[in-house]
């Protein structure tokens, strides 16, 4: 659409809004605030009974956890738009995270992908899936910073880094939204969780944060940026507090920075039950106050706690608070559902509501997400595996596994779909070689607890006591009879995402146990990592011959590891999360902040600051060598950072060149140690060589000083261009 299209189709949507909103009562307005929820399975409840009261009253907005039931859908928004006085739609949102029934990869792992254009391809074809199934509105992307493993919801993020995660996160809401978001293929995008969840102390979810004003600038806000400047309609709020603020009740960040400095016109909705626990948190004092505080500082909706129905209308009664404020969020909430189409539109088409298949197209996507997810972390001349081996092994509890592959977000995901690594392996090695498959031991075997929506910790009764798949033995003696064994370990996928913080990074079950047994065989290691999360195991990183880390794969998990082992596909994903040695590191990022003193390694128990495997690494089945940096005059005055990079191996691979930057000095407050500016990805055939270049721009040097404009200052620069953030020579770039 061009500009003056748009800007006479958007007066027109304002003109529709204001409408409504002159007619509407203070309880119909309260009724567009409200989310309610329609029950994860259909047994549990019945919306229509429950519902269909306060449907018909305008008092049900929206509806979290939709039901994937299109004629479902159509029923309760036939009751509000054909039996409501105004007959607005309700929007039905969903969690859908990594895809629907298509599941791919975690963000985690398609983030080392460092393909943007992956991530807008595959929400794409969420988006069509969703809105297929009669969901308008889905609860991604999650803009959130990963500097801290212990955290689980590291795995629903795109890594440590603010310039990778900006171009990862707009480019989903690029394939949720599309050109046109009222398309019947698209849905509206939500960016999570604003803002500074990730930085909850010690890793604890839903806990306080201490985020300077810089780490908040730089760090936490650029991929929430990006997100509003491509269009996303709708932010959610966090759980966590910033300096004694809940985040739903923070004023500056969801009115100051959002809507005042951005321009964000679409509505923020909170996040589960939080409006409620502002008074948990010794915010609020009772469920009015929350209200009050929470509308007024620009949380427009409410998620589940019925507080703004409940009380708002009294609250206006005695003056404290305006109807203004009411009126605002209630514009903001009916301009999504005009601009989505919902008005127009509000019935899904129900035959094709639920496809028997998943369509070829979207399974070779899976399947490309999930080869370009792994990462090959170390290879000591084992991989690709020869083709001469006779006896394969393949051990672990992931090995034959469907359920964990499909990763922490996976309402849709049917374990069908899932190509198993065992299944595919056998066809990639085809009859003349055999696969020994044994699990040796289950995935996670400690007694636990478990974490309910509402935060609420409770014993989980499911947890399995003993390891009743403890085998050792079976799989020594596998091993003993193998060329190369491949051992498929990690940690259960219930121990990543919401509620799911570890203090150990390491194996869960029995599995280091498993790895130390098989290992005592001495035959090749080929160790796969499934997990949410970088782990720190170093027995396995030290004493495998290769280390694959494959994350969380989705349904092609099988089938592109298959390709990656025998060769037929190559490695190319580099790392978006440091990987440390040990927990005590943590949080560890590469674009940390300066020291006074760089040479200090203090800790007395490891002899580096260093992670084991930094960010930006990654293995390929051949070699690059990069020249020197060399700085060039542009014609227009500006300067390229060029670097000439050869594949030096035997085989053809894809190199991710990367440019790394720092400002040697800053009066207005030191820069980190290096922050990635720009990086490209490139395909070279054995001797082949090319120069890669960089521009350096503004938008490479600058940072966002605290008043939260772009700053770019004249100066020293060093640039690096190297495979990885610890790796190469600077130039030093003068800039004027
Ligand atoms: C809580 C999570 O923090 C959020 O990411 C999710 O979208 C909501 N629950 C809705 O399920």
């Amino acid at each position: 659409m061009s500009t003056q299209t748009q800007e006479v189709a958007d007066m027109a949507i304002n003109e529709r809004v204001e409408s409504l909103l002159r007619q509407m009562t203070i309880r119909e307005k309260l009724g567009q605030l409200t989310q309610n929820f329609s029950g994860r399975k259909l047994e549990e409840r019945n919306p229509e009974v429950d519902h269909a009261e306060s449907i018909r009253k305008g008092e049900l907005g929206a509806y979290i956890w939709a039901l994937y039931d299109a004629p479902m859908r159509n029923r309760l928004q036939r009751i509000a738009v054909e039996e409501s006085r105004l007959g607005i739609p309700i929007i039905f949102g969903m969690d859908i995270i990594h895809g629907s029934r298509t599941t791919f990869p975690s963000s985690i792992g398609l983030s080392c992908s460092f393909e943007p254009d992956l991530f807008e391809r595959m929400q794409t074809i969420a988006a069509r899936e969703a809105a297929a199934e009669g969901i308008d509105w889905i609860f991604t992307p999650m803009c959130d910073l990963a500097r801290d493993p212990r955290w689980g919801r590291v795995v629903e993020t795109c890594g440590e880094d603010p310039y990778l995660s900006a171009l990862c996160n707009a480019a989903q809401v690029r394939g949720l939204q599309g050109e046109d978001p009222a398309a019947p293929d698209r849905v509206a995008a939500c960016l999570k969780h604003f803002v500074g969840y990730s930085a909850s102390i010690g890793g604890r979810d839903y806990n306080e944060t201490e985020i300077t004003e810089w780490s908040l600038r730089n760090g936490h806000l650029p991929a929430f940026k990006a997100g509003i400047e491509t269009g996303a309609l709708t932010v959610m709020s966090s759980f966590n507090a910033m300096g004694g603020i809940p985040a739903v009740a923070n004023r500056r960040a969801l009115t100051g920075i959002l809507r005042e400095e951005w321009g964000f016109e679409g509505f923020v909705v909170s996040d589960w039950n939080a409006v409620q626990e502002t008074i948990n948190w010794g915010y609020a004092r009772d469920r009015a106050d929350a209200s009050c505080l929470a509308i007024s500082a620009g949380n427009d909706m409410d998620m589940l706690t019925f507080s703004y129905l409940d009380t708002l209308e009294a609250e206006l009664e005695a003056g404290r608070i305006a109807m203004e404020v009411v009126d605002l969020a209630v514009r903001r909430v009916l301009w999504v559902k005009f601009k989505i189409g919902l008005f127009d539109r509000p019935y899904v088409e129900e035959e094709s509501w639920s496809p028997p298949q998943i369509p070829q197209e979207a399974r070779e996507l899976a399947k490309e997400c999930a080869t370009k997810s792994t990462v090959l972390l170390k290879n000591e001349s084992v991989l690709p595996l020869s083709g001469k081996e006779k006896q394969l092994a393949l051990i672990g509890p992931f090995a034959e596994d469907a359920v964990e592959m499909l990763g922490c977000w996976s309402e849709r995901g049917r374990l069908d779909d899932v190509v198993t690594l065992s299944d595919a392996l056998r066809s990639a090695v085809g009859p003349d070689v055999a696969v020994n498959v044994c699990k040796g031991c289950s995935s996670n075997t400690m007694p636990r607890t478990k974490t309910l929506q509402d935060g609420t910790t409770v014993r989980d009764e499911d947890a399995p006591e003993e390891d009743d798949e403890w085998n050792v033995e079976q799989a020594v003696a596998l091993a003993e009879k193998s060329d190369v064994v491949i051992l498929a370990l990690g940690e259960v996928k219930g121990w990543t995402g919401e509620a799911a913080s570890r203090v150990d990074l390491g194996l869960t079950g029995k599995q280091q146990q498993l790895f130390d047994a098989v290992e005592q065989t001495g035959k090749p290691i080929v160790s796969i990592l499934f997990s949410g999360r970088p782990l720190a195991v170093s027995e396995v990183y030290e004493r495998s011959e290769a280390v694959l880390c494959a994350w969380q794969p989705g349904i092609e998990a099988g089938s592109a590891l298959a390709d990656l082992l025998t060769g037929k596909a190559e490695p190319s994903a580099r790392l978006s999360m440091s990987v440390p040695y040990s927990v005590g590191q943590v949080p560890i990022y590469y674009n940390r902040p300066r020291t006074g003193r760089p040479n200090s390694r203090n800790y007395r128990d490891l002899d580096t600051f260093d992670p084991r495997f930094h960010f930006g690494y990654g293995l390929t089945y051949t070699r690059f060598e990069y020249g020197a940096v060399i700085l060039e005059e542009e014609e227009n005055g500006g300067f390229q950072a060029c670097v000439e990079v050869r594949n030096i191996g035997d085989r053809r691979g894809t190199e991710t060149v990367q440019m790394y930057v720092r400002q040697l000095s800053c009066h207005s407050g030191a820069r980190p140690e290096q922050e990635l500016r720009g990086f490209s990805q490139i395909v070279l055939e054995p001797g082949e060589s090319t120069v890669v270049r960089f521009s350096l721009d503004d938008a490479a040097l600058g940072f966002t000083n605290l008043k939260g404009q772009w700053q770019v200052d004249p100066g020293a620069y060093h640039v690096w261009i190297a495979p990885h953030a610890h790796s190469g020579e600077p130039a030093l770039y003068q800039h004027p």
